[in-house]
């Protein structure tokens, strides 16, 4: 039986998660049912046990939860966009998926659930860094989805003491990341046009900052979160970042730079349901995982864009 399951494994982040583990020698199950998942993020991860299959659906939650002892929970449809166009299937593929693998994960006596919490669940608060003790003002349905399984994740430790520990992403970005749709992140939209010399869009005037987080800090937090001692992060929420923000603007010169695209980016309007800016504090992710970020944002963007240049991907798409 594999000891971890990681679901979404099929996606950016969780499949980069399950290559870690196996790097380590670990025994891992991954679950996903393709919406945003791609047959081709498994290469590479043969030794992996692999469903194909919807967290929407109870019998498969249990399925995939037999045996094993902890979970990192990174299925969603993550996209802010995404669930303004159509809130009910982010409410479906976020939330109840989530409950659904709570109960399994009970049912079938996992010891440890970590979660793919979200930035977003700040909203737009003038505050910055965004710390834990700030209230959560969610200002899309996505942000709204996540947010509701952070609360479940406390509320299974605090009445059934399944050790959760949810861990607030910022902006991950790298090598894997899908770039195709219209919901993709902008960093890899960005990298992926500006090596094929397209023109990328900017949405608003580009002075909106993000603490963008390069996937092996994202990766190494979780592992973290899975080892580090159940009295010190059972039932806690913290941030996953870099603890520095940078603007669109000056993204897009280093990614001049990097890429060698000699344009200029189109502007376009903001995009509903954005926030302005987002920087995370990172203290108590350090105080208690031990958390540093190894890679910082520049050299992380150097990384991505030196594997979409050695990978020819599929192209990237125009926004809508
Ligand atoms: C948000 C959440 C993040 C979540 C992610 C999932 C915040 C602060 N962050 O990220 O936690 O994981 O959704 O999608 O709420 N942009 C362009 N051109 C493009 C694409 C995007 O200018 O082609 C702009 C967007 O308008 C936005 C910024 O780039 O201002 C970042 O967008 P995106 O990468 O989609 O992530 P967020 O919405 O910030």
């Amino acid at each position: 039986m594999p000891k971890y399951l990681v679901t979404g494994a099929a996606g950016f982040i969780g499949r980069s998660i399950a290559a870690a583990l196996l790097k380590r020698g670990q025994t891992v199950r991954g679950i996903d049912n393709f919406i945003t998942g791609k047959r081709a993020n498994l290469a590479g991860l043969e030794a992996m046990e692999f469903l194909e299959a919807d967290l929407a659906d109870p019998d498969a939650c249990r399925h995939a939860c037999a045996g094993v002892e902890i979970v990192f929970h990174e299925a969603a449809l993550a996209s802010v966009p995404r669930s303004v166009a159509d809130p009910a299937s982010t409410n479906r593929n976020c939330v109840d998926a989530t409950l659904n693998l709570l109960l399994a994960a009970r049912e079938a006596g996992v010891r440890r659930l970590v979660y793919a919490g979200s930035s977003s669940a700040y909203g737009d608060a003038p505050t910055l860094p965004k710390h834990e003790e700030m209230s959560p003002n969610p200002i899309s349905p996505y942000a709204v989805a996540k947010l509701a399984g952070e609360h479940y994740m406390r509320a299974f430790t605090r009445v059934y003491g399944l050790e959760t520990v949810v861990l607030r992403y910022f902006n991950v970005f790298g090598p894997y990341q899908d770039p195709t749709s219209h919901y993709s992140g902008v960093l890899a939209v960005f990298c992926r046009k500006m090596l094929a010399g397209e023109q990328p869009t900017i949405f608003g005037d580009g002075e909106q900052s993000r603490d963008f987080t390069y996937i092996d800090n994202v990766v190494e937090g979780n592992l973290l979160a899975a080892a580090a001692p159940a009295e010190k992060v059972a039932g806690q929420m913290m941030n996953l970042a870099t603890g520095a923000r940078i603007t669109l603007n000056q993204t897009f010169a280093i990614l001049c730079e990097l890429t060698g695209y000699r344009g200029q980016p189109a502007y376009a309007a903001p995009r509903s349901g954005d926030i302005r800016h987002s920087l995370a504090d990172i203290r108590r992710a350090q105080d208690l995982l031990g958390y540093r970020p190894a890679v910082d944002f520049r050299e992380g963007l150097r990384r991505t864009v030196e594997w979409c240049r050695a990978t020819p991907g599929p192209p990237s798409v125009a926004p809508p």
